[in-house]
């Protein structure tokens, strides 16, 4: 293994931990009590998704936005799940057979390396994005594969900008089990992703949520080739 590929590892061996019991746990994420529902519906109304409509759910986890998008996209409507880690997908399974829902598939994949279907009408991801180190790279990717009025819509945990400790420690909660927060913190991953949303889509959106410890950033794919 490369020194590289080991923060990869490290990732996917935490994930395979958490996949079992991950869908109760992240309701204690990244504190009991943060209002992670309605951050996710928020940023599914943000997808401005109808009915037979096709969204990548780009590092889905266990699945938890299905049921929401489902509502949107309807029987008629696809969902394509992407996700590195094999355990989390295989909740994902789970829940689609569960469900019964025929119109969701999973793809386990690096969002790096990740394929996005051509025409894609939606693109979501939920506290996930700042976890991935091509997180620029999969913004614009993503928003080359989008049809045109197209939308994209990240979601996830950011430190505040000027908010005392406490809140600061709630934001950066999450990526203590794989990743220090020294470089979590340092790295402010939730910029470059601001930046790539700025620059490859037209409508662009920044809301910050909960005191700053969340954003939401969403955008539309233009007309033209350039996004923009
Ligand atoms: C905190 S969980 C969030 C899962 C889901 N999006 C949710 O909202 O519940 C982070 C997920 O990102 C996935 N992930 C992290 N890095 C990834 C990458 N480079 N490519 C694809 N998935 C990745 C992990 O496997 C994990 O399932």
């Amino acid at each position: 293994m490369t020194q590289t590929d080991r923060p990869q590892e490290r990732l996917i061996e935490t994930y395979r931990k958490k996949a079992k019991h991950y869908d109760v746990t992240s309701r204690l994420y990244p504190a009991p009590g943060y209002p992670q529902r309605a951050q996710r519906l928020q940023a599914v109304r943000a997808l401005g998704l109808r009915p037979g409509d096709t969204v990548v759910d780009m590092a889905c986890g266990t699945g938890l936005n299905f049921r929401l998008l489902e509502r949107v996209v309807g029987p008629g409507g696809r969902i394509v799940g992407v996700d590195l880690t094999d355990a989390m997908l295989a909740r994902a399974q789970d829940r689609i057979q569960t469900n019964g829902w025929s119109n969701v598939s999973l793809v386990h994949a690096d969002a790096a390396g990740f394929d996005f279907p051509a025409g894609v009408n939606a693109i979501l991801s939920t506290y996930a994005m700042t976890q991935v180190p091509e997180c620029a790279e999969v913004i614009a990717h993503g928003a080359q594969a989008l049809s045109g009025g197209g939308r994209w819509a990240v979601l996830d945990l950011k430190v505040p900008g000027h908010t005392p400790k406490l809140i600061t420690q709630l934001g950066t909660a999450i990526v203590r089990p794989f990743a220090g927060i020294d470089e979590w913190t340092m790295r402010r991953p939730w910029e470059a992703i601001r930046t790539a949303m700025q620059e490859e889509l037209a409508d662009f959106s920044w809301t910050e949520l909960f005191f700053g410890t969340a954003f939401l950033a969403a955008g539309t794919r233009g007309s033209g080739t350039s996004g923009v």
